[in-house]
């Protein structure tokens, strides 16, 4: 029988494989054993584990005192916030980004959502790589477009460029690329995304249409080792990059992103994406960050979270792990460690890590059964009563291997 309560929207999202995996896991695991114990190591989602930095807050309270009438009025990307924005990023990428061509979103969620609507249509494809962010397949479903799944190297954790080529349709009209990477931390190297831009020129030439590439760049500023960071847009002009400040300030409840377009784009088709982007953002339900953040914005975007600090953490745990036998990569940047699971039932892993006290996510909510995810916001308190959980859980993992 058609359910007539819930649009057909509604139940898409819900459909979507990694929604339901994801809420099932917070329904039936982590509410459950996770947020109701005190005594579980946390390592699930990306949330902070530590009182805010104290940066954040004085800003919000020298920022919350007005200074005029129009001070919590409605705000759309107010001129302020695109100026910084733009400011900062061609510090960061040495190309003269115009304020303009600055959307300010309420985080990253939105900044992808728009940059998806802005140019994909109901039955066009996206193609994005495995294991995904988990809320690409929702957010695709809302905004009707059909995603089309590739999966990384697994050996090297790069983008198997070779499989996107494949993947491209005369439908195709977004790539998702997401550097550095969640889960699995890897920093796309520059030729990688050099190949990217000439495989995404050749095969728009070929189907005589325009493929975008939304570059999905939230941990872009939690790179490791010093790591030289580049990012998609500037090797291919038709590029959206989608920035949340949640994870630089690890404060993802404090809800402020952008989508920022590259001065490489042509200048007459920028001036039409302007327009259509802050339509959509209109339409979509007013995705711009709330009057207060956007105040803030010239504190907040000079802070961030310590990362030589989640640097020694990502070093600890990895090497205690390696030397518990886990095959675990070092990861060049974001704050996720992607392990192999012991033994190939991921989720009958993880079950067995919540019984030692130990909470991380489970492969299959990655769509990459045979690992695992552990996030670094943990404190140090928590990884060194987790570590322990892990060694045993491992030996439990051979035991039972041995006993198959
Ligand atoms: C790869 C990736 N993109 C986008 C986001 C969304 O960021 P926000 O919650 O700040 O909107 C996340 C959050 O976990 C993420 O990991």
């Amino acid at each position: 029988m058609r359910n007539d309560l819930v649009s057909q929207r509604a139940q898409s999202i819900m459909d979507s494989g990694s929604f339901q995996l994801v809420m099932d896991y917070f329904v039936n695991t982590y509410r459950k054993n996770v947020l109701e114990s005190s005594d579980i190591a946390d390592f699930t989602f990306g949330n902070p584990h530590e009182m805010p930095l104290q940066g954040i807050v004085d800003a919000l309270k020298t920022w919350s005192v007005p200074r005029n009438k129009d001070w919590f009025g409605y705000k759309n990307s107010e001129p302020n916030a695109q100026a910084v924005v733009a400011k900062s990023l061609q510090r960061l990428f040495g190309m003269p980004f115009e304020p303009d061509d600055i959307a300010m979103t309420t985080g990253g969620f939105a900044a992808i959502t728009t940059a998806l609507k802005v140019v994909a249509d109901s039955g066009d494809e996206v193609i994005y790589s495995l294991p995904p962010w988990f809320s690409y397949e929702p957010l695709c479903s809302e905004a009707g477009v059909s995603p089309v799944k590739v999966t990384i190297d697994l050996d090297t954790f790069d983008l198997d460029l070779a499989a996107i080529e494949q993947a491209i349709t005369e439908r195709t009209r977004v790539v998702i690329v997401n550097t550095p990477h969640n889960p699995t931390g890897k920093v796309v190297p520059p030729e990688t995304l050099g190949r990217l831009a000439e495989i995404l020129e050749n095969a728009s030439r070929r189907i005589g249409r325009r493929i975008y590439l939304v570059t999905d760049e939230p941990y872009n500023r939690i790179v490791f080792d010093g790591v030289e960071y580049h990012s998609p847009l500037e090797f291919y002009p038709y590029s959206f990059m989608c920035y949340s400040y949640g994870k630089t300030l690890l404060a993802p409840g404090q809800r402020m992103g952008y989508v920022a377009m590259p001065p490489t784009m042509p200048l007459d088709e920028r001036r039409e994406l302007r327009e259509a982007i802050s339509a959509v953002q209109f339409g979509s339900g007013f995705l711009f960050p709330n009057a207060l953040l956007q105040h803030a914005i010239g504190d907040l975007e000079a802070m961030t979270i310590d990362i030589d600090h989640l640097q020694r953490k990502r070093d600890h745990v990895v090497d205690a792990l390696r030397e518990m036998g886990y095959e675990v990569h070092r990861p060049e940047g974001a704050f996720y460690l992607f392990p192999k699971s012991p033994i190939p039932d991921d989720q009958a892993f993880t079950d067995m890590l919540i019984e030692e006290n130990v909470a991380v996510l489970p492969g299959v909510l990655f769509e990459t059964p045979g690992y695992f995810r552990i996030c670094l916001t943990a404190n140090d308190e928590m990884i060194e009563h987790g570590l322990p959980g892990f060694a045993r859980a491992i030996e439990r993992a051979s035991v039972e291997i041995a006993a198959d």
